[in-house]
């Protein structure tokens, strides 16, 4: 199978493009620009000058690391984990892709969301799986309806992607509706998983739920995680797999065919990040939340009027009346203005009327995007 240059690639190139002529500020992508917490770098620099950390790690990642993961998922969830049900990631997106070539056979059925963050569409087709698409719009609150789904489906699914807290969408899944997902993947006999990429991002004292807080999940499930978003540490590429213990040995397995595992200094680092953990988060929590609100108010002075996210790093917007091709909106904005958003199409059909943003700049430069794009809506006027 082929993989063919997407939106995203598109927007990157226009990107460096219309940096080298415009001071750009780049809302498009989700990588955090603020610094990892001292206490990591300090870890991170010691660890760097010890010669003895540059052999390979191995599959699947070190003990003490996997022991972090466990007490955190103890800490927040109240899930109870044995190390050999988690696995240390070349990031989460590197386990999300490989997955399926570990458990699923060319043909099968993999389910995935419209619109959906883009690794699981690309992982089903690594593996040569089938592939159905569950729509996520505003009107079932950007939930899977499994109910909804065709018997024949839910019988021919092998595995399901979820993602709660949800990119592009931000929004959370309750208790309720992870137990009914619990539910359906043993009456048809599916793998339900989840990204909780976001799990530590909320907002507005809202929690997110682990998949693995439902009695029985570990039967049927698998969730990703990862210190990217939580920890600032989206460069040094290291996440995690928990759940059900033969899917994390059928995980290790292939990967011990590909990989040798995270640089050993980035494990350290991660264990240090968890030792600070809940300062780390409490102040990234607020950050996002000032972020959201400044974007959110400077948006509505221009007459753009937002839903305030939950959850995630992200403005989930439903572009101004007067406009609905995403693509030539972000790409219009950009070339006029500098500022880059994500157009909604590049998650997915049902992403098209949308666009994301990042709430990856500081509160002035998020006051000056909001002001080009209050003087790109005035220019067309729709405000
Ligand atoms: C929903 C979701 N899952 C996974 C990832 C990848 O995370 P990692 O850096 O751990 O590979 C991202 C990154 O943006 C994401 O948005």
């Amino acid at each position: 199978m082929k993989f063919t240059t997407g939106i995203f690639d598109e927007l990157a190139l226009q990107v460096k493009k219309i940096a080298k002529v415009m001071d750009v500020i780049n809302l498009s992508i989700g990588s955090p620009d603020l610094p990892p917490h001292p206490k990591i770098i300090e870890v991170l620099t010691r660890e760097v000058q010890n010669p003895q950390n540059y052999g390979y790690t191995l599959n699947p990642g070190l003990e003490e690391l996997r022991e972090a993961l466990v007490f955190w998922y103890r800490h927040k969830y109240r899930v109870f984990l044995e190390v050999n049900e988690t696995i240390v990631l070349l990031g989460s997106q590197e386990g999300l892709a490989h997955l399926p070539l570990a458990i699923i056979n060319p043909g099968e059925l993999v389910m995935v969301p419209n619109p959906g963050y883009p690794i699981y569409e690309a992982a089903a087709k690594l593996a040569g799986a089938k592939i159905f698409y569950y729509p996520l719009t505003e009107e079932n609150n950007f939930l899977l309806e499994i109910e909804k789904i065709p018997e024949e489906i839910l019988k021919a699914t092998k595995l399901i992607f979820l993602n709660y807290p949800n990119n592009p969408l931000t929004v959370l899944a309750s208790y309720d509706f992870f137990e009914k997902m619990v539910f359906y993947a043993k009456k048809y006999e599916f793998i339900v998983v989840n990204d909780l990429a976001y799990g530590e991002l909320t907002f507005d004292q809202a929690k997110s739920i682990s998949l693995l807080e439902i009695p029985g999940a570990k039967d049927v499930a698998l969730e990703f995680t990862s210190v990217s978003k939580s920890f600032n540490l989206a460069g040094i590429r290291l996440g995690f797999a928990a759940g059900n213990p033969k899917l994390i040995s059928k995980l290790t397995l292939l990967k011990s065919n590909i990989d040798y595992g995270v640089f050993k200094p980035f494990q350290k680092a991660a264990i240090e990040a968890f030792k600070y953990r809940d300062i780390i988060i409490s102040d990234l929590v607020k950050t996002y939340e000032s972020r959201r609100k400044v974007l959110i108010d400077s948006l509505k002075k221009w007459g753009w009027e937002v839903k305030p996210p939950l959850s995630t790093m992200f403005l989930w917007a439903k572009l101004p009346s007067g406009f609905s091709d995403s693509k030539a909106f972000a790409f219009n904005l950009l070339s006029e203005t500098g500022v880059a958003v994500t157009p909604g199409i590049g998650f997915g059909s049902l992403g098209e009327g949308y666009i994301r943003m990042a709430l990856v700049a500081d509160e002035e430069k998020l006051v000056e995007a909001a002001k080009r794009i209050g003087s790109y809506l005035q220019g067309r006027s729709i405000t």
